[in-house]
């Protein structure tokens, strides 16, 4: 049985550091209040000259580095996110050329933080049917461009980032002993897309159009539908939570994750936290914790690893993989 295996891994982060004392300049909040409620101490801005696919290239040449591979290696490239450098082409493409890729194919997917979760498992479905071999999959955000700067309710939130996988098939036995994706849960429900959205696009306004949402309503369904995905990925590979070595959640809030933790009983040793320094990217986030944990050593080969987002539309998902 084919098994798509994570080979390497990167990161990439804006030159620029705006802490909590930083933004307070800026509105009427205080490190006190984003650090209880979020956990968030700082976030990283992209200046002038660093994009969505400025940021992916990086983070793709890192994990190339990673897994001893070039471009010429690679049959298909995947980039989640849901601030492109442009409306059309894709940021997938625009990083293809970046990297002097000229053959293969690349394009983007949409599911806002949970956009790593549904990349990897497109990725996954590809190599499994033997079309590719290799796949660089990326997540790459600049929120910071789709924000209201005056609104201190999402403003303090969010930061820009990029991180990417490469994904390698491999031949398994087919047990929950084989390296790589084991198994994966994907939802969606457009019934909450008012919640967390963005007011402005080019079929609308014409606009790029600002981050809106409302935390509350976010924060009341989070922990419910990420466990039902963690459960429902832990049963299609006949695994339980006692099982897993490292919960590496999206880092959108800490009192999410420690939510999401405790109802399944993992220990918060267990759990890869990044979102103190690195705040709420998107479909950033979870490739740049692994990117964290893989190349400080504590996530080690054979490594039971569980990936988890909820994000805009709703969407959520669940990854569980063995590193
Ligand atoms: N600084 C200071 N005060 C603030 C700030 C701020 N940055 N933002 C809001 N406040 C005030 C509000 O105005 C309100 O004041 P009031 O009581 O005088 O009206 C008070 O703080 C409480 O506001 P709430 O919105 O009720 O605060 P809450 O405890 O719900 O925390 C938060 C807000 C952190 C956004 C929370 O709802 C949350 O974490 N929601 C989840 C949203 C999230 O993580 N979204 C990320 C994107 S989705 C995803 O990635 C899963």
């Amino acid at each position: 049985m084919i098994r798509s295996v994570v080979r390497g891994f990167g990161s990439c982060l804006p030159k620029r550091i705006v802490t909590n004392k930083d933004l307070e300049e800026q509105v009427a909040t205080s490190d006190e209040w984003i650090v209880q409620r979020t956990g968030i101490r700082q976030r990283y801005i992209a200046g002038e000259g660093e994009t969505t696919a400025s940021l992916g290239e990086g983070a793709a040449r890192e994990a190339l580095a990673s897994a001893g591979l070039s471009v010429d290696d690679i049959d298909m490239i995947i980039v989640a996110t849901s601030t492109p450098d442009n409306t059309f082409p894709a940021v997938a493409v625009n990083i293809q050329n970046r990297l002097g890729m000229h053959h293969g194919f690349a394009f983007d997917v949409q599911a806002v933080c949970s956009g790593f979760v549904f990349a990897m498992t497109t990725a996954d479905n590809y190599i499994r049917s033997s079309m590719v071999r290799r796949v660089l999959v990326i997540g790459a955000e600049t929120f910071s461009r789709i924000l209201d700067w005056n609104d201190r309710t999402t403003c303090v939130l969010f930061g820009d980032g990029a991180g990417a996988v490469v994904l390698e098939a491999m031949e398994g036995d087919g047990t929950a002993a084989d390296r790589g994706i084991l198994s994966a849960s994907l939802r969606s429900d457009g019934a909450h897309q008012d919640k967390l959205y963005v007011d402005g696009g080019p079929s609308t306004t014409g606009t790029i159009g600002h981050l809106r949402m409302q935390g509350r309503e976010v924060f009341k369904h989070a922990v419910g539908m990420i466990t039902d995905v963690i459960i429902d990925a832990f049963d299609r590979a006949g695994l339980t939570a006692a099982d897993l070595d490292w919960l590496v959640p999206h880092q959108a809030n800490r009192r999410i994750i420690e939510g999401s933790a405790k109802k399944l009983d993992i220990p918060m040793e267990k759990v890869v936290i990044t979102v103190d320094l690195h705040g709420n990217t998107s479909a950033a986030s979870i490739p740049l914790a692994l990117a964290s944990a893989a190349a400080d050593g504590r996530i080690k080969q054979g490594d039971l690893v569980m990936l988890e987002a909820m994000g805009g539309g709703f969407t959520w998902g669940a990854v569980l993989l063995r590193w």
